[in-house]
């Protein structure tokens, strides 16, 4: 039996890639694309797509009455950096988004469903480097703290109703396809598009702000194959830490600039973000994902800096 697969936030920085890719596997009529903003070309013509509001539940409930969904990915939400500039909103969004998945999960027998967490989750008191899966966790975000309750409720919904839900702590995302929504880890996607245009990037985070980040393609596999790893291998139903590669940009600037010799990066001062990356974690222990579901990552830094360079070179010269 194929599956029928509901993503809701489809149109973001994940959902593009992940529905193509869900798509790719399972067949593009079995993949339902759901967002409250316009979806892209790919998005509205390889697969069916809906408007939806996940914060209406009676509407999110008509969508699934209609497809009947057997796995759910739910990726609305709004992210660090414009969660501080909308806190009521960012924990309205996330915690009651959620809610009503979680809810309707169950009322209609979704047999798997999927919400990312962050590394957003640790705060100024966890350990800094190698962050283990269990520790301190303090995180003095909305979004941080939407995403630890979330972690919780998560669990909760797993043990009390026994719904499979799997998750992931996703360090900062880096892809070519779509533009960021507004996280903290932003810079590291933007410096790309402008060492292309420019010449130079003007980098919102200082030289040496180390944080974990991990190359998109590595991201929607490790999505994909935590859904599809056996129920019985998962020890954790809160979320996985996953590491990733760990850099500053003051490094991955030095990376760029072996394909373009003559790129500058600057640095601006105080803003609201560089707080947000000094509370978070500088590298990641995902031993446990490694063991669970035998996660391993493919793209470091080289890899992921040449990737992306040549991708969005293809993309203009195809413009
Ligand atoms: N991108 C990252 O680096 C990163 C890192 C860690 C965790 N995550 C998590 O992954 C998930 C997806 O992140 P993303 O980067 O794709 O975010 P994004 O902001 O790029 O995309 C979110 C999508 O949700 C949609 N949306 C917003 N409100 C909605 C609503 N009420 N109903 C339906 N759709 C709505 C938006 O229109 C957007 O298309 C989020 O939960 C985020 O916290 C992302």
């Amino acid at each position: 039996m194929p599956e029928t697969i509901l993503v809701i936030g489809s149109n973001g920085q994940i959902g593009t890639e992940l529905v193509a890719e869900l798509r790719r596997i399972n067949g593009g009529s079995n993949v339902i694309a759901c967002d409250i903003k316009e979806p892209d070309y790919d998005t509205l013509n390889a697969g069916p797509f809906e408007f939806s509001d996940v914060l209406k539940k009676e509407n999110l409930k008509a969508l699934f009455q209609k497809y009947r969904p057997t796995q759910v990915y739910l990726l609305a939400a709004l992210l660090s950096a414009v969660g501080e500039q909308k806190p009521k909103m960012a924990w309205d969004l996330n915690m009651n988004g959620l809610f009503n998945v979680l809810d309707l999960a169950i009322e209609f027998q979704v047999k798997k469903v999927y919400w990312p967490s962050s590394i957003a989750v640790f705060g100024p008191h966890s350990p800094q480097f190698n962050t283990p899966q269990y520790c301190v966790m303090d995180p003095n975000t909305v979004y941080g703290f939407s995403k630890l309750a979330g972690e919780r409720w998560c669990e909760y919904y797993f043990n009390k109703y026994g719904l499979d839900i799997r998750s992931i702590r996703y360090p900062g995302l880096i892809g070519w396809k779509a533009a960021p929504g507004g996280g903290t880890t932003d810079y590291a996607v933007h410096i790309f598009h402008e060492a292309l245009q420019k010449g130079t990037y003007e980098s919102f985070l200082s030289a040496d702000t180390a944080l974990p980040m991990m190359y998109m393609n590595d991201a929607i596999r490790a999505t994909i194959q935590l859904m599809d790893a056996p129920a019985e291998q998962l020890t954790i139903r809160s979320s996985y830490n996953l590491g990733g590669i760990s850099f500053t940009p003051d490094t991955l600037a030095a990376e760029i600039r072996k394909h373009i010799p003559d790129f500058k990066i600057s640095y601006s001062d105080h803003d609201l973000r560089q707080a947000i990356a000094d509370s978070w974690p500088k590298s990641i222990d995902d031993s446990q994902a490694q063991k669970d579901w035998g996660w391993e990552i493919e793209y470091d830094l080289a890899g992921m800096t040449r990737d992306m360079l040549q991708n969005l070179k293809d993309i203009k010269i195809s413009n």
